[in-house]
């Protein structure tokens, strides 16, 4: 952390979740070069420049060689494996998908102010291009919510440590840690997310990434 921002980052912890298999994507994508790093590695850079502490969680495998800690079977399984390493006075905890390299640290700031704002938690949200469907399991559609209604969100998701362990009580399961926190009753404020801080999800992600970081390798 550089010296500068030592203020901003302090009493934060971040868990940074690079445990999954990369199903749809065809492997670990966090292990997959973008220019000189690892997408692994931009997003902890960033991580550890936001904060005062990073938890890595990372397939079993390959947890002890990196230092981090062995992830479980879903990303909530991998975050609460996380949290057990934050240590009890952060008073801020983010969590952060690895899979998503170019999140600027401007965007952890904004989602850490929002909490130290008063909010329970903070995520990064962009409104919805495409017109979204609610469809049953015969792909029928039954419904299409109001567009200016959907965000799609984003990682770094802030939290008041305090609300995100109780919201992690139970082993719930959630595709993100806020819609554990809205379960639990807690309030979850949006934050402008950022159109760069795409999720590397498939293939064709990766080539974009390589695009974007300007290496084109
Ligand atoms: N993740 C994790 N542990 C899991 C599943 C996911 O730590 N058991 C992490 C991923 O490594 C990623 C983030 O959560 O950084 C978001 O998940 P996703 O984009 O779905 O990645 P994968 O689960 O690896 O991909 P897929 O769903 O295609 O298998
Ligand atoms: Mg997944």
């Amino acid at each position: 952390m550089p010296p500068d921002d030592a203020g901003l980052a302090r009493g934060v912890w971040t868990v940074v979740v690079a445990a999954g298999s990369g199903t749809r994507f065809g492997g670990p994508k966090q292990f997959a070069m973008v220019g000189a790093r690892r997408v692994l590695d931009w997003s902890l850079d960033t991580a550890r420049a936001a904060s005062d502490g990073v938890v890595v969680v990372l397939p079993p495998d390959r947890a002890a060689a990196e230092g981090g800690v062995a992830g479980g079977s879903t990303r909530s399984e991998s975050v609460r494996r996380g949290l057990r390493h934050v240590p009890d006075d952060a008073e801020i905890i983010c969590v952060h998908d690895a899979a998503r390299p170019f999140a600027s640290l401007h965007l952890f700031r904004a989602v850490v102010d929002a909490v130290r704002g008063g909010a329970d938690a903070a995520v990064p949200a962009l409104p919805v291009a495409d017109t979204i469907k609610q469809v049953d399991g015969e792909g029928r559609v039954v419904a299409t919510p109001d567009r200016a209604s959907l965000v799609a969100v984003q990682t770094p998701q802030a939290f008041r440590a305090d609300v995100l362990r109780r919201a992690h009580a139970g082993s719930p399961e959630g595709t993100d840690d806020a819609a554990l926190v809205e379960a639990s009753g807690g309030t979850v404020r949006t934050v402008p997310g950022e159109r760069i801080n795409r999720k590397l999800t498939e293939p064709d992600d990766l080539e974009w990434a390589r695009v974007a970081a300007g290496t084109e390798i």
